[in-house]
């Protein structure tokens, strides 16, 4: 039987950088543990547009559709800041999770105990965090039109649109109540009901969602603004929270600082589900592609390798490979092993993108 196939994307800055590690980590995975992917290569983003003059080709579009799943490193650079906002190396990564239809984005905020000193937050308000963002990700503002700079009289206007319908609610609602039933079994969902229409809606259709399919789930609802204040005074308070496209791009950042690095956090992007029954899905760490460290070997590896680990829990039935690789590296920083992001100015020196990927091997190989 043909391996399960994976598309790899690298992207623009440390992207191609920390999916290097992931690759050897992939290779891993065959050589010891069996388990074979029929890997591809494309481009996406400011690395597509120097070949293709588009972020994405349609024919790297065609290889996503019909992909397992694809992983992705990252997209953007100062390089192609004033490209045309069509063909910003960001609308490559737009399309991906547009044309996939990949509405319900998974960002875990999890504290690794090594770490907790490291947040910006109390030890106590962090040590032992486990929450998920469910993020909305096909739809709302980054989606909805009218959009445009427009000229109104002698001035410029720019216009974008919040737009949410009923049935985009409820499938995102949907899944952020199934993954409570894994976990906590609770979820919070935040809008802007106190001023936003598209707020209202969002908060009633969830809540029919809760009441018809999951009342045994326990929902809250709470306005954004609040949600960000909650999530840095305890947020230990949560366990899945849902939002929408945008108010979900905002919190998740915030979420993901509370953990003490960006660098440590993984992401999955899912649809609805594929002739396997898997859904489609696209991986990608939450860290952008920090062109200010690009080529210096300075990049946690680590939220990609992660990324790999959820692709094989969710897209590959290896749920086990999966907790294998958390565990290693959860080990890798118990032992001290830090990339410059993990560490303070007066830390000593960091190891390399290259040194992380060998420890987290080297754990790995400890753990068979
Ligand atoms: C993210 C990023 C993207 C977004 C950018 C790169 C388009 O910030 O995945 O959170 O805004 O969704
Ligand atoms: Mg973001």
């Amino acid at each position: 039987m043909a391996n399960p196939s994976l598309l790899i994307l690298a992207g623009d800055g440390i992207g191609p950088e920390v999916m290097a590690e992931v690759k050897r980590i992939i290779g891993w995975m065959g050589a010891k543990r069996g388990i074979h992917f029929d890997v591809s290569e494309d481009l996406v983003g400011g690395a597509a547009y120097d070949v293709h003059g588009v972020p994405l080709s349609d024919a790297t579009m065609a290889k996503a559709q019909a992909a397992f799943a694809v992983l992705l490193g990252a997209v953007g650079g100062p390089k192609y800041d004033k490209l045309d906002f069509s063909v910003k190396p960001e609308r490559g990564l737009l399309r991906l999770r547009k044309e996939m239809d990949l509405f319900s984005n998974l960002r875990p905020a999890q504290c690794f105990d090594a770490l907790a000193d490291f947040s910006s937050l109390k030890r106590d308000v962090v040590a032992g965090l486990d929450i998920v963002i469910v993020r909305e990700l096909t739809s709302g503002v980054y989606f909805g039109e009218p959009r445009g700079i427009f000229k109104e009289g002698n001035e410029r206007v720019g216009i974008n649109t919040q737009r949410y319908t009923e049935s985009e609610i409820a499938r995102v609602a949907k899944s952020a109540f199934e993954l409570a039933r894994k976990r906590g079994n609770k979820v919070c969902s935040m809008e802007k009901a106190n001023v936003m229409e598209s707020g209202i809606l969002w908060r009633d259709v969830v809540q029919e969602v809760h009441d018809r399919d999951y009342p045994d789930v326990e929902l809250s609802h709470m306005y954004a603004d609040n949600g960000a204040m909650q999530l840095v005074r305890w947020p230990k308070q949560f366990d899945v929270i849902v939002t929408d496209n945008l108010f979900g791009d905002v919190l998740s950042d915030c979420a993901a600082m509370l953990t003490g690095s960006l660098g440590m956090l993984p992401s999955a992007s899912l649809g609805a589900p594929m002739a396997n029954g898997r859904p489609k899905a696209l991986y990608e760490p939450v860290h952008g592609s920090a062109p200010d460290i690009a080529g210096t070997g300075r990049a946690n590896p680590i939220a990609c390798i992660l990324s790999f680990a959820m692709a094989l829990r969710y897209s590959f039935d290896q749920g086990d490979e999966a907790t294998r690789i958390e565990k290693a590296v959860e080990k890798v920083l118990a032992d001290g092993v830090r990339t410059a992001d993990l560490m303070g100015p007066q830390d000593g020196t960091p190891v390399t993108t290259t040194q992380m990927g060998d420890a987290v091997l080297a754990a790995l190989d400890a753990s068979l």
